[in-house]
């Protein structure tokens, strides 16, 4: 017998791999152990790689959001609507509904790139993972600006 014991790592990092899964995961409460979980890492996929480099942009402009000196992406955000998920049934109809207002927001940060127009990017980013990916929520919410 294997000790379970070093299953287990496994079946947690596999686990953690489908950032989009995480929540729900753990939301469930009577969900029979599997006795056994397969690894299997995905490859990440365009889609995933786009979020984690707007991810990264927006936590390096924050800081300088106030002084009106915000340095511009050398990478436009559409590539939400062109790029491809993990899964193709992520992007069904509403997604590109949040999709598309998520990119007028983003719009309208570029020409007034305040911490006002900053929030509520955020806050369609936020919109689009409750419905389509709540995994990332936490990470999301961290990028708001505050002055505290
Ligand atoms: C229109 C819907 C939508 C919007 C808007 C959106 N996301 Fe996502 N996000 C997704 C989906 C779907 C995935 C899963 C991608 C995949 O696995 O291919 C994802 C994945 C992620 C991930 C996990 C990437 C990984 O490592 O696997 C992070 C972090 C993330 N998004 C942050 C953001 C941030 C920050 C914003 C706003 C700047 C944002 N998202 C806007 C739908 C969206």
């Amino acid at each position: 017998m294997i000790a379970s014991s070093h299953i287990w790592p496994i079946a947690l990092f596999a686990i953690l791999l489908s950032a989009c899964k995480l929540l729900p995961t753990l939301h469930k409460k009577a969900t029979p152990k599997p006795a056994f979980v397969e690894y299997r890492p995905q490859p990440m996929s365009p889609l995933a790689a786009h979020m984690r480099y707007m991810t990264h942009y927006l936590d390096s402009i924050r800081p300088h959001l106030p002084t009106a000196q915000v340095p511009l992406p050398n990478r436009h955000f559409s590539k939400i609507l062109t790029a491809e998920a993990t899964h193709p049934h992520m992007k069904d109809s509403s997604y590109y509904l949040y999709a598309h207002a998520f990119l007028r927001q983003y719009d309208h940060f570029r020409q007034h790139p305040d911490t006002a127009s900053y929030n509520g990017l955020i806050s369609l980013c936020q919109a689009c993972h409750q419905h389509h990916c709540p995994g990332p929520l936490l990470r999301i919410e961290k990028l708001y600006w505050t002055d505290r």
